[in-house]
Formats: structure tokens, sequence, C-alpha cells
């Protein structure tokens, strides 16, 4: 039968992670990170010594052929190493932004997306999960905060993470990467047209779990 899949899509550090992982666990079911994908892609194609753009998409490609990541309650591993830290730092988040903007990298990982979709369910968070990846989706969700206050939230995730970071180039590094994700030709950073805006600014974890669930409840 279908497999009840949930969106969760917004700009970066708009708090989908917390809010998708949260929700997966809630109701028991799958939860895809699909911005550690291109993370990982990016972090391979770094350490290849590969440089991230339309000179080097056919080689970053073909590497993401041979990757074979592992994906399991949130943690990466890629081939056998455990990277779950390594794609957290936050030039990784530039780089990954970098080679998201390139076509044949997003439809070289679409079908990995798509087979997270497994029973029970699955709750998906990323940029395109309800635009590209899941449009049958039942319910999508599209996650925004200040920029302000995104900046704040990854300023106090990457020290918690041990990386140092000044919250001025975080919030003029998140800017730049909103402008990036919104803007590409291929599958931009924008609400389904059916999606459910939730902006979370001034809302704690529980109170945006809690909206989700009724949202998810009011369609069963
Ligand atoms: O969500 P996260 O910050 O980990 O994503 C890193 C980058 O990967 C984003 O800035 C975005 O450019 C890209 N991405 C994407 N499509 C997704 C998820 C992430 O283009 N579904």
């Amino acid at each position: 039968g279908e497999v009840p899949v949930i969106c969760i899509d917004g700009p970066s550090a708009s708090g989908k992670g917390t809010l998708a992982s949260e929700l997966a666990k809630r109701l028991g079911y799958h939860y895809l990170d699909s911005g550690a994908l291109y993370r990982v892609t990016a972090l391979a194609a770094t350490r290849a010594g590969l440089s991230l753009d339309a000179e080097h998409e056919a080689n970053i490609v073909r590497l993401i052929q041979t990757l074979n990541p592992r994906f399991d309650d949130g943690r990466i591993w890629l081939n056998g190493e455990d990277c779950g830290t390594a794609i957290r730092a936050d030039d990784m988040g530039g780089k990954a932004s970098q080679v998201s903007a390139l076509p044949g990298v997003r439809a070289a990982l679409l079908d990995l997306q798509r087979r997270a979709a497994r029973l029970p369910g699955l709750v998906a968070d990323g940029r395109d999960m309800g635009t590209v990846i899941f449009p049958q989706a039942p319910l999508k969700v599209f996650l925004t905060a200040t920029p302000e206050t995104r900046a704040d939230r990854r300023h106090k995730q990457l020290m918690a993470n041990g990386f140092d970071a000044k919250l001025s180039d975080l919030l003029a590094d998140l800017q730049a990467r909103d402008a990036r994700d919104t803007q590409r030709s291929v599958a931009p950073l924008k609400p389904a047209e059916d999606a459910k805006p939730l902006d979370n600014s001034q809302l704690g974890i529980e109170e945006s779990v809690q909206q989700v669930l009724s949202w998810w409840l009011a369609l069963q």
C-alpha cells in the first residue's frame, strides 16, 4: 500500500532536522535527512580533490555511485566510516549547497531518497521533499524562522559540537545559502503549492511538534 510520508522543507537552520526526527520518533516512522546526502557528497568530493562545480559534475556523479552511504537512526557511514560529525562542520553546509546546485548530482541522489519511503512511514526533511521527491505526500510543511533566530540556533549547535564560529559570519553564510538555494534553476527552495507554512521563531520544539501532529491527525 501507500507509504505515508510527511515532508518538512525550509531554509537552513530553521529547525527541520530537530522537528523531523522528533516527529519520526513519536510516530515510529523512518527519518530521511536529505541534506546529509548532499553533505556526504560534498565531503567525498572534497576529499577526492574535486572542485564542486560543473567542471567536475560527471566525476562527482560517478563518485556518488561508488559511495554507498548507510543511514541509520540519524547516523551516517561512508564506506564503514562514521562521518556524522565531519559532515556537520559549518563549511560542509556551504559545500553541500554548491554540489546540490548540480542537476546531475540531484538526479543521482533521487532514487536513494525515494527508497527511504518504507512502511510504516517516513518523515523527510530538506528543500525539495514536497516539490520534487515526494510530490504526492499528504502532509507538507514549509518551516521558516527569521534569519537572526536561525543564525543563533546554528551558533549554539556548532558550539555544542565543538566547532568555533562567529555569529555575524553565520548570519552572512545563511543569507548567502538562502539566496543560492532559492535562486538555483533545479529544485529551488520554495513551498509546495499545498504546503502548510510554519514559522517557529517564537515556538519551542514541543509546540512545533504538536502543530504538525495535529495536522497529521486531521488527515487520518
Ligand atoms: O539541510 P542541510 O543544511 O544539511 O543541507 C545542506 C545543503 O544541501 C543545503 O544548503 C542545500 O543547498 C542542500 N540541500 C538540497 N536539497 C535538499 C537538502 C539539502 O539542495 N533536499
